[in-house]
């Protein structure tokens, strides 16, 4: 199958990563060139440190499966995924862009967007869909799969099976609601997590939530892993729509911008 990601941000460039290992030929793009670059690093970082674990034999090959582009050109693609920065206005640029290029089936890596709302941009709503990946996509085996208002049986269908082919487990989500299934509890577990900032250490809270409640990360450690910045627009989205998801010491931090792992601090120092 020929899969084009939008997006090569640690998502995207994930993304590309599972589709090429599943023997899949991947075109990722993104107008940064040093997005491009910062990608086919990780990549090979990443492919290398699956082949001493046995689960990658040719890091080589599986890296040649996937081209990087700053051309946006997607015709020809059986799917385009697009996985570009969490903002409904962003979003929804690029979906109108990509779906003026291409016939085939669109899915959005949107973590918390109503696809219905999403598939406003699109020309053919019904070959549209939610597959959201959780960070690293690689190593995460969930992907909520999400169904539109819009989104035909046959594309919804075709992204079950599609996430089977990947060796992951697909959620179907037929409710299409803000934060789908997995954020919806994110949000609250975060909320509680954030408003034990002001009495405890990120390390203590963490310890909890690891010890205690059985997360594989702390709480407050997954937010500086998945990035302040991405959060920060989820809350301030989720409550201009009345949700409970909230985080006041994130503002604070990406205003001084630390936005977590990826610019080397956040709540935790990464560097
Ligand atoms: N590719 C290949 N290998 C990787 C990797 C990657 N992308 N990332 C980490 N690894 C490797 C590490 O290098 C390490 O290798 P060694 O054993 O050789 O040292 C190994 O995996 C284990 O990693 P760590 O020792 O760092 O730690 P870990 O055992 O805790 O595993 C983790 C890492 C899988 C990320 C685990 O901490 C985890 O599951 N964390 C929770 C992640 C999570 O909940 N993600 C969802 C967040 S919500 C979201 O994404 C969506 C949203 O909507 C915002």
């Amino acid at each position: 199958m020929k899969v084009f990601v939008v997006g090569a941000g640690v998502m995207g460039s994930g993304i590309g990563q599972v589709f090429a290992m599943a023997g899949n030929q991947v075109t990722l793009y993104d107008v940064r060139e040093d997005a491009l670059r910062k990608a086919r690093e990780g990549i090979a970082w990443s492919l290398n440190k699956l082949r001493e674990k046995g689960v990658v034999k040719d890091p080589e090959e599986t890296l040649g499966r996937i081209s990087f582009s700053n051309s946006l050109e997607c015709g020809g693609s059986d799917l385009v995924i697009e996985a570009v920065f969490e903002d409904l206005k962003v979003k929804g640029e690029v979906l109108r862009e990509v779906s003026a290029k291409t016939k085939g089936v669109i899915a959005t890596n949107t973590s918390s967007l109503p696809i219905t709302e999403l598939s406003t941009f699109v020309k053919r709503p019904e070959r549209f869909l939610g597959m959201h990946f959780f960070n690293p996509p690689v190593l995460m085996k969930l992907v909520e799969v999400i169904r539109g208002e819009k989104t035909s049986d046959e594309t919804f269908q075709f992204g079950l099976r599609v996430v089977s082919s990947l060796g992951k487990y697909p959620l179907p989500v037929r409710k299409d609601v803000f934060g789908f299934v997995v954020n919806r509890v994110l949000f609250r577990l975060f909320t509680a997590g954030c408003s034990l900032l002001a009495l405890y250490t990120p390390e203590q809270i963490d310890y909890v939530a690891m010890n205690r409640l059985g997360m594989p990360m702390g709480l407050i450690m997954l937010l500086d892993y998945t990035g302040l910045d991405v959060n920060y627009n989820i809350a301030k989205e989720a409550s201009r729509r009345g949700f409970e998801f909230q985080c006041p010491p994130l503002e604070e931090r990406v205003k001084q911008g630390k936005l977590g792992a990826k610019s080397g601090e956040g709540f935790y120092n990464w560097s």
